[in-house]
């Protein structure tokens, strides 16, 4: 049995093993998954000494991505570019190979899961953490028109978007001259503490997708801001987290899995 692990601080609470094992029961792949919690100095370590031992693969969660793009052999371009890898795979050489599968499950969320067309979206990130870092690169790929990156401190933005200058869309702006989106998305960690970035209202408007990667049953403040503006339509990052996990499966297995079922069962349909 090949074994894998999601390696965080807190990791008590990851819905991945989960969604893991179901994938493998539902493909037939005879592997385990645990959380694995490193203590807050000893990432580096842990997930070497573990991927060294027993490990064939491990995700890595907060707040350990860009420590494990550190201790990456290679990294996948999508990785490169965030600056952080949240899945990490063992090669037959016993090397490391990052990925950062983030913005793969974004992209992916809202064109299956929601039908969102990106090509040619105006497309305002809020955000410019780790968490944004990690999803430019795959929304540029998937064409949408225009990229503002907006966030709280504007050298943040500035110094993400340096990291992407030869990506025509981005574009850095200040919050208060953000105008109407197809696409708003929240990657900030705002909605932990109860708060909602500050926006202008008109940036939503009815044929806005209002797109919060955090995830709540019944809701996250911002997605309240955007309903409350008139947004169209607004989705959690529930889709997110199990497509990138999906994704962390295919390259660790080479199978992919049905997320259907998963979301299902994660979230069962209003009856
Ligand atoms: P992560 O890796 O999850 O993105 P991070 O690097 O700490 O975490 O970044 C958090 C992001 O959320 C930042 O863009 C931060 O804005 P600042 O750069 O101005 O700090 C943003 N953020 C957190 N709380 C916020 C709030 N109450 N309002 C607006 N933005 C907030």
């Amino acid at each position: 049995m090949d074994h894998y692990a999601v390696i965080g601080h807190p990791v008590a609470h990851s819905l991945s093993p989960g969604i893991h094992a179901r994938f493998a029961a539902q493909t037939g792949q005879d592997m385990d998954y645990i959380a694995l919690e490193a203590p807050l100095d000893a990432f580096e370590s842990t997930a070497r000494k573990r991927l060294g031992e027993d490990l064939r693969g491990a995700n890595v969660t907060v707040p350990f991505k860009e420590q494990a793009a550190r201790i990456a052999d290679r990294l996948h371009p999508d990785a490169e570019r965030a600056g952080a890898v949240n899945t990490l795979r063992r090669e037959a050489d016993g090397t490391l190979s990052g990925f950062n599968t983030d913005g793969t499950g974004l992209v992916r969320d809202l064109v299956d899961g929601l039908g969102c067309s990106l090509a040619d979206a105006r497309v305002v990130l809020v955000g410019a953490g780790g968490a944004a870092a990690g999803v430019i690169g795959p929304l540029c790929a998937a064409g949408v028109a225009r990229l503002y990156l907006v966030n709280r401190t504007a050298e943040r933005a500035v110094r993400l978007a340096a990291r992407f200058a030869d990506q025509a869309a981005v574009e850095v702006l200040d919050p208060a001259a953000a105008g109407p989106a197809d696409l708003v998305i929240n990657a900030t960690s705002a909605s932990l503490h109860g708060a909602v970035p500050a926006l202008p209202d008109r940036v939503v408007c009815a044929s806005t997708l209002a797109y919060d990667m955090m995830y709540a049953d019944g809701g996250t403040p911002f997605l309240a801001w955007a309903g409350a503006r008139g947004a169209g339509r607004c989705a959690d990052g529930l889709g997110m987290l199990v497509r990138q996990a999906a994704a962390a499966f295919e390259l660790w297995r080479g199978v992919a899995p049905d997320v259907g079922p998963v979301l299902a069962w994660l979230r069962p349909p209003a009856s």
